[in-house]
């Protein structure tokens, strides 16, 4: 695990939209057939995707996908997709697949295509890089504390209960988390100051991604940074 502390956002979304855009490039040249890219929702990434979508990347090798969604129609605002949209995959020719919505399908339905989806994008290779932000209660993707979904061992994608607001989520689990070859946490943000001190212990639902072969690397600002020594 490494901490980078960073001066502002603005410094988090640079470093974290070169650092992305480096290893795209990399392994384009590399040759290799298609790059998996999971997307953070929330607002803190849309500073980072609107960077990304400025940088000299080989997007046409990228497949992006959502390692949460809010389940709300896809043109909704709240939508992760729509953000991910239109702050950066309307101005690149990379590939971002949604989650399925409609009125008359069930969460739990559109979670397992999902899952089957991505089962099938990560065949020959594990994720090679998934952005996730963190939650002031210590929640990634929408594994939030309490929730049903920590305790999924089997499928890679499930719809999952916020206990607190009965909200109803879609979000990657652990075991497609952990088979990432690289996570980027992005975290700027004083309130966010005791959740980041909690998952550095492991005391949270982010503090407990990534697997042994996972290199995991935590992008903050000082903000959000005041409580670490
Ligand atoms: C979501 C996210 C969630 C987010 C945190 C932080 O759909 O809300 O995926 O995990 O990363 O809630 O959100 P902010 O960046 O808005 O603070």
């Amino acid at each position: 695990m490494e901490l980078v502390v960073h001066d502002s956002p603005t410094g988090v979304a640079r470093a974290v939209s070169s650092s992305v855009s480096h290893m795209i490039n990399e392994a384009a040249y590399a040759g290799e057939h298609t790059f998996s890219l999971g997307l953070a929702g929330g607002s803190t990434p849309e500073a980072t995707y609107r960077e990304l979508a400025a940088t000299s990347t080989e997007w046409r090798k990228v497949t992006a996908w959502l390692a949460d969604e809010r389940w709300v129609p896809p043109d909704s605002p709240r939508s992760n997709g729509l953000m991910a949209e239109q702050s950066l995959f309307a101005h690149v020719p990379g590939k971002l697949v949604r989650p399925e919505y409609s009125n008359d399908m069930a969460p739990e339905q559109s979670a397992a295509a999902y899952g089957r989806l991505l089962r099938d994008i990560h065949l020959d290779s594990p994720p090679d890089v998934i952005l996730l932000g963190l939650g002031n209660d210590g929640h990634t993707a929408s594994l939030f504390p309490g929730s049903s979904a920590l305790d999924e061992t089997r499928h890679r994608y499930v719809s999952n209960v916020i206990p607190k607001t009965g909200e109803v989520r879609l979000t990657a689990t652990y075991p497609l988390l952990n088979t990432a070859r690289r996570i980027l946490f992005l975290v700027v943000g004083e309130a966010k100051a005791a959740a980041l001190e909690a998952s550095m212990a492991g005391e949270t639902p982010a503090g407990r991604v990534g697997g042994s072969e996972t290199k995991v690397e935590w992008h903050v600002d000082r903000d959000a940074a005041s409580r670490l020594s």
